[in-house]
């Protein structure tokens, strides 16, 4: 492999997947050649904040014909991005993957099949490295609360609730904790939801609406004693650092990474 990594962006069209084709072209050691979205209507794609046009196709097989990358950058949807990632592999590429939405069962599937073609993946939920810290320290102040609120705000078109996030800091919690908190049920409940989902013990509300990127918002409660801990990503550009690290990251990988906190070295410090 050249020093250069060359990048493409499955989903290039999308809010995510136009800004790390930007990012990419500014990025040192890293070249953007393609982007495939479902929704292309022409052969090119002009990075946004340049003059630099990369083929762009209707599907990875197209593209891979044209030119073979890498990495490939996914920022598509839970299911689009199974299949793709599946796709990447068998064709021998590694991949970087944003989208949210992929089930437990899905992983362990790419997990199978990314040990057995020896093809790096990194699959996180947030890019954004203040969340990916918030993530780690919830784990170890779950220790000394036993309750806990989760509250997550995103844009108004985000299509799945809670956030992909808010369910990995939630997770991070209860592996923290070593099991679930306590919760105060209410006996009455005059407007359903009200309490929240349960994610053990955890009340988990998602709130959607124009003016928000992604806030993350984990709040623990013990006697005579709040903690807050928030995370804002404020646009985009928030999440590009860490999709740049996962790129130069995954080029060393041979199997399926879940989450950023390993690249961060996060993962050796565990609570
Ligand atoms: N990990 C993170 O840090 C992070 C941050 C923000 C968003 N996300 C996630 O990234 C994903 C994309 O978010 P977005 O706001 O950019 O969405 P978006 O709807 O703006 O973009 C998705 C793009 O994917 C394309 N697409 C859909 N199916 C496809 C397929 N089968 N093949 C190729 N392209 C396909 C769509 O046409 C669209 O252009 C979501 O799952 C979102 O939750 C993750």
């Amino acid at each position: 492999m050249s020093s250069e990594i060359k990048v493409a962006v499955n989903g290039a069209l999308g809010r995510m997947g136009s800004t790390v084709l930007t990012a990419a072209a500014a990025e040192n050691g890293v070249t953007p050649v393609g982007g495939v979205d479902i929704a292309a209507s022409s052969d090119s794609v002009t990075i946004v904040g340049t003059s630099v046009s990369v083929p762009l196709t209707f599907g990875l097989a197209e593209l891979f014909d044209i030119d073979k990358p890498d990495v490939v950058v996914d920022f598509t949807n839970g299911e689009a991005a199974k299949d793709s990632i599946i796709a990447c592999i068998n064709a021998g590429v590694r991949v970087v993957s944003g989208s949210t939405g992929l089930s437990p069962d899905d992983l362990e599937e790419i997990k199978q099949l990314s040990a057995e073609k020896g093809v790096g993946v990194l699959s996180a939920s947030n890019f954004a490295l203040g969340g990916v810290v918030l993530m780690h320290l919830a784990g170890i102040a779950s220790k000394y609360f036993d309750y806990a609120d989760l509250l997550e705000s995103h844009h108004e078109m985000k299509v799945d609730a809670p956030s992909g996030t808010a369910l990995s800091i939630a997770e991070s919690m209860i592996v923290g904790r070593g099991k679930g908190f306590e919760q105060n049920v209410a006996d009455l409940q005059t407007l359903e939801g009200t309490r929240g989902g349960d994610f053990q013990g955890i009340n988990v509300h998602s709130a959607r609406m124009p003016g928000r990127v992604a806030r993350h918002e984990v709040v623990f409660g013990a006697l005579g004693q709040t903690l807050t801990m928030i995370h804002d990503s404020i646009n985009r550009e928030s999440f590009m650092p860490g999709v740049m690290l996962g790129v130069k990251d995954v080029v060393g990988r041979s199997e399926l990474v879940i989450g950023l906190a390993s690249v961060l070295g996060l993962d050796k410090s565990k609570p």
